[in-house]
């Protein structure tokens, strides 16, 4: 009787830790580069939170913001080699991982964020979302950056001219670095950890990045000149590690898939919030805000890229993205 009472005992203590285990929530570890409270914070925590909610606790985030894993590019290599589980990055670094995502890079090429997203949300952003697998990475969908405007410590940009000659921090990105060159600039590109000290020290005069980017990395203490130029569209994507995708059920990977949208959405309206009350913020914070920027002067500059753009890419492709409406 004795015996049979402890092997029940020791049964149900084994099924108990058993149960334990099976219930030990998994960590994700997601990296972006700017805070928690910014854009990327937020889409990545809407993320988290749903991915969290989906799988009954199963799955949980552990949040590395502020670039505390390295810079994009960085991160973007990590998530491939499976030592990061997520990173929600901008475009800039992963063309050179998987190059037909370099198209949404060319400058002036969306009219505004409604066309922007219409694009990423369609065929075409759907279709780039496919080419990732083959390189080692998964495109869980896209999130977002914004507008990309300039900033520098030196002058006032209206057009092109006023431009030219500033020694100026642009991402490792060969598309934007082509058709900021056409602007006189001196595109000096730089991974985005290293931003502040270069803009505080002089060795840059300008830097260009969206509004929910210069607000949460306080541009403000650093630059006085902000110009409207909207010159370029910055997107984003979270991309999960294939190591991680590999052990979902179908059910989890919906789960995964339905969350990014969510934290998509979330994204992009804290990118819209930013640019509807930022940019008075920036004012206060000390920053002279050109508004009155010549984006057809800009545009004219550009066209000398645009014909590298259509032999690289292809004039049909670049018109099949202008024409979406
Ligand atoms: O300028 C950049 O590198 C990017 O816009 C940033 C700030 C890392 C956000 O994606």
């Amino acid at each position: 009787m004795k015996l049979k009472t402890s092997f029940a005992l020791a049964a149900v203590a084994f099924s108990v830790s058993l149960s334990a285990i099976a219930q030990t929530p998994t960590t994700l570890k997601i990296g972006y580069a700017t805070t928690k409270e910014s854009h990327y914070g937020v889409g990545s925590t809407v993320f988290c939170d749903e991915v969290e909610k989906g799988t009954q606790g199963r799955y949980k985030c552990q949040h590395f913001a502020s670039s505390a894993l390295g810079g994009e590019r960085e991160m973007i290599e990590a998530v491939q080699i499976g030592t990061l589980d997520l990173v929600n990055t901008s475009t800039g670094p992963v063309g050179n991982f998987v190059p037909e995502v370099k198209i949404v890079d060319i400058p002036f090429l969306f009219r505004d964020y409604d066309h922007a997203r219409k694009v990423m949300d369609g065929p075409i952003g759907q279709d780039i979302l496919t080419k990732f697998p083959s390189k080692g990475l998964i495109a869980l969908g896209w999130t977002e950056n914004g507008f990309r405007h300039m900033t520098n410590s030196k002058r006032d940009i209206v057009k092109p001219a006023d431009a030219a000659g500033l020694k100026m921090r642009t991402m490792e990105n060969k598309v934007h670095m082509e058709g900021y060159k056409t602007f006189g600039i001196q595109p000096t590109p730089m991974a985005f950890p290293e931003l502040f000290g270069a803009l505080q020290q002089g060795t840059v005069d300008g830097q260009e990045n969206p509004i929910p980017v210069i607000l949460s990395s306080k541009f403000a203490q650093v630059q006085k000149h902000l110009s409207l130029t909207g010159h370029v569209y910055s997107p984003a994507l979270l991309l999960l590690s294939p190591k991680v995708w590999g052990k979902l059920s179908d059910a989890d990977k919906k789960v995964f898939t339905e969350a990014a949208k969510k934290g998509s959405v979330a994204q992009r309206k804290k990118v819209n919030d930013d640019e509807a009350n930022g940019i008075a913020q920036l004012e206060k914070d000390g920053m002279k805000v050109i508004r009155t920027v010549d984006g057809n002067a800009f545009r004219e500059a550009l066209k000398p890229a645009y014909v590298n753009y259509a032999k690289e890419f292809g004039a049909d492709n670049i018109k099949k993205i202008q024409d979406v409406r």
